[in-house]
């Protein structure tokens, strides 16, 4: 025999404790409302958990700002900082987490400026490396070399622009350990990530390195969210993910399609109390 006060008690309850968690519930339809506006870079959706506004950062993950530029006067294109550097996003894979990138100083036009110092990429823990591609060495600020190298020239070295910029296939260790060698003082080698190298490059290896390379992220999953009809976000009070929806935020999907008693919704889900708000 079940006391029907225990349910309006646990209702009451409920609606104390939801009400409670987050606390602004007028401002909580807007950021449902701001999350929802479809937003893109050229031809580039952004989407969760990317972000593009910084004053709509709750619509995307902390490490997944995106910046919308004019790369060289050409179409707008959405650029990641990454370990304090900038580069291009050429596609994004919701489908898979993944996303295509280059370093931005391979997009410069040419002959306009050498090449700046660059460094190894160090990737937080909110992207990795896609396994599976190529590398390539970059010889940086290289004094002396042979002739037969001339044709991985890539360009000058602005830390000395008598000195000039190498991109070595990594597929022969070798080569790089002996051409760093011939460089000379001061020059630097790094190993970068490409997409995988073709047999033999036609192109030069500037595009090589200008068509990037493959990261996949980590974030979590908006499938249940989205399928309830909320937005994804992200709650920086909390540091933790969220689920905007018409009504308020909540903290993993939107409430039941209407029709659905509240009370069976309770007594179905009670085992897993958190995922009612
Ligand atoms: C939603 O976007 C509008 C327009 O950009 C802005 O004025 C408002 O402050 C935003 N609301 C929130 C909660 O960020
Ligand atoms: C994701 O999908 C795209 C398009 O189908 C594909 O090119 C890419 O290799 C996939 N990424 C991963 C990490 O599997
Ligand atoms: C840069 O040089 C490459 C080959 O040398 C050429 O294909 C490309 O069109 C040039 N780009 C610009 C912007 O001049
Ligand atoms: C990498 O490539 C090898 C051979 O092409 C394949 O056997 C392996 O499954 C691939 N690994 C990943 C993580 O895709
Ligand atoms: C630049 O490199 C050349 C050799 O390639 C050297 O003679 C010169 O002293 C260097 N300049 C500076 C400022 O380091
Ligand atoms: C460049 O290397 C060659 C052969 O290793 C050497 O003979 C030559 O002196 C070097 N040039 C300079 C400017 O160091
Ligand atoms: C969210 O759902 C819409 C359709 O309702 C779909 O087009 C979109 O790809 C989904 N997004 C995610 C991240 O699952």
């Amino acid at each position: 025999m079940e006391n029907p006060f225990s349910y309006l008690h646990s209702i009451l309850l409920l609606t104390f404790f939801c009400l409670y968690s987050d606390t602004f519930v007028g401002a909580v339809e807007q950021r449902f409302q701001n999350c929802s506006v479809s937003r893109s870079c050229g031809n580039q959706p952004i989407t969760f958990p990317f972000y593009i506004e910084e004053e709509h950062n709750y619509c995307g993950y902390p490490g997944f700002h995106l910046s919308c530029s004019n790369i060289n006067n050409g179409d707008p294109r959405p650029t990641l900082k990454l370990f304090g550097d900038d580069y291009i996003v050429h596609n994004i894979f919701y489908q898979n987490q993944s996303l295509i990138v280059s370093n931005t100083a391979f997009s410069l036009p040419n002959d306009t400026s050498c090449f700046p110092p660059l460094r190894k990429l160090s990737l937080t823990t909110d992207f990795f490396l896609t396994p599976n591609q190529s590398q390539v060495f970059l010889l940086q600020n290289c004094h002396n070399f042979s002739s037969d190298l001339l044709k991985y020239r890539i360009g000058c070295s602005a830390e000395n622009d008598t000195n000039s910029v190498l991109a070595l296939p990594g597929n022969d260790m070798n080569r790089v350990a002996k051409a760093s060698e011939k460089c000379g003082v001061g020059s630097s080698a790094v190993d970068l990530a490409v997409m995988k190298l073709s047999g033999e490059n036609d192109h030069g290896m500037k595009e090589v390195l200008s068509r990037g390379f493959m990261l996949s992220w980590v974030a979590d999953d908006c499938a249940f969210c989205n399928s309830t009809g909320g937005k994804c976000g992200f709650d920086y009070p909390t540091n933790q993910f969220k689920c905007y929806c018409p009504d308020r935020p909540h903290r993993r999907h939107c409430d039941p399609p209407a029709g659905q008693s509240l009370i069976l919704f309770f007594k179905k889900s009670s085992p897993n109390d958190h995922f009612l708000c």
